[in-house]
């Protein structure tokens, strides 16, 4: 629909295309996910966040002498600085993960000295720093809510081991740490999502990465969007078990509520990141005894399947990645500040990218109010 000013209007800009990107490309309708042209899966079955997290903000794999190069300089961000632990430490124990995840991101700035600098050079380190710092502070905030001694992180494990050492306080299994990982890799970018935007918009008035990437983790939080994955246990622990699945998904879709962890605005296909993560999550749950959780959602899925797939409407990311964080242990509340965790890397990285050609991100309004209404004075209301 063409505006009284001649601009389009396209609700939730489902028809825009805001900037360009080389990092992650999409095909909703043939069902490819692509950081840098490698396609998901590969990335997912053979890669590490950290190479990952290297392909999307240098446009190639790197070497193993780069690779190790750059593992080295995210271990030396991983701690925290004292006023970020003192501020955890004085954050309410039942304070809401993603609201504690986007202050301390944000309290992150008050501690660095290139805050405000925004040469390339500086966005780098500070992404650095902001990916390796995310990880250790939603450890530190879980072992302070649950009156823990809060465990310094370890520089000779990966992200994602270090942060199930810092979480638990004892030795992840290997497969712990792989499942995680992989959980990673697939979360770390996609696009224009809301989150991405949002710290696009943040980023295009020439702000800084931190105002940019606490912004994204406030739009990450909604339901829609990054919340779903803790929609979908919710869910799952609603259903209760096997017995009831049927019953309860035959009542949701009569009467046409939304089932978390299903649909994308992309994808009309399934979600490229959810095959691998299907198949692991399959693994993982049998090793860890969640096998009946595990067979509920294949359940979910193919009621799914022949209810509404003929709308192009699948499993996406989040839901299997429900079964898998549940598997691996981890609290509820921290499924969201997983995908925050991981998309770090994604937000960033766009953040930078769109640096290297900015233009302020200020869209039109299509006005529908009155017009030349008359000014009432305050004593005739
Ligand atoms: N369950 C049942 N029906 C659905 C679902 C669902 N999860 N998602 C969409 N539909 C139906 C919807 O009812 C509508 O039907 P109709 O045309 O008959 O009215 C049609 O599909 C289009 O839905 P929409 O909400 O207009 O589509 P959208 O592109 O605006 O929404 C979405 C995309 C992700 C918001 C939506 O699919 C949804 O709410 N899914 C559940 C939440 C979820 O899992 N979100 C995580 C997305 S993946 C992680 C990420 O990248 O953020």
């Amino acid at each position: 629909m063409s505006t009284a000013t001649g601009k389009q209007f396209d609700q939730g800009l489902v028809n825009t295309i805001a900037a360009e990107t080389q990092m992650s490309f999409i095909d909703g309708e043939k069902g490819i996910l692509e950081y840098v042209g490698i396609d998901i899966d590969s990335l997912a079955r053979n890669s590490t966040f950290e190479e990952s997290t290297y392909l999307l903000w240098n446009g190639r794999l790197p070497n193993p002498t780069e690779l190790a190069a750059f593992e080295q300089q995210l271990r030396a961000e991983y701690e925290l600085p004292a006023g970020v632990i003192d501020m955890i430490r004085a954050t309410p124990a039942d304070a809401a993960t993603m609201h504690t995840v986007q202050t301390l991101v944000s309290s992150l700035s008050l501690f660095d000295a290139e805050a405000d600098d925004d040469s390339p050079e500086a966005n780098i380190r500070k992404a650095i720093r902001l990916v390796a710092k995310t990880p250790t502070l939603i450890a530190a905030f879980d072992r302070h809510r649950k009156g823990k001694e809060i465990i310094a992180p370890d520089a000779d494990r990966s992200i994602a081991g270090n942060f199930l050492w810092m979480l638990r306080g004892e030795e992840p299994t290997e497969t712990m740490v792989r499942a995680l990982d992989v959980c990673l890799v697939l979360h770390a970018d996609h696009g224009f999502n809301a989150s991405t935007f949002t710290s696009l918009v943040v980023i295009s008035t020439l702000s800084d990465l931190y105002s940019a990437c606490s912004a994204a983790v406030g739009a990450l939080r909604g339901p829609l969007h990054g919340g779903a994955n803790e929609g979908v246990m919710v869910m799952l622990n609603e259903i209760g078990d096997m017995s009831q699945v049927d019953g309860f998904m035959k009542g949701k879709l009569e009467r046409k509520e939304k089932i978390m962890g299903f649909g994308h605005r992309v994808y009309k296909a399934y979600d490229p990141r959810a095959t691998y993560l299907k198949t692991f999550a399959e693994g993982l749950a049998r090793d860890t005894g969640n096998m009946p959780l595990y067979e509920m959602s294949t359940r979910i899925e193919s009621i799914m399947h022949e209810a509404v797939a003929d709308k192009g409407i699948f499993p996406n990311v989040d839901f299997y990645s429900a079964t898998t964080y549940w598997s691996l242990g981890l609290d509820l509340d921290l499924f969201t500040p997983m995908f925050a965790l991981s998309r770090m890397s994604g937000w960033t990285g766009h953040c930078i990218e769109y640096l290297k050609n900015n233009k302020l991100i200020r869209p039109g309004a299509a006005y529908v109010g009155p017009h030349e209404v008359p000014y009432v004075a305050l004593c005739d209301r």
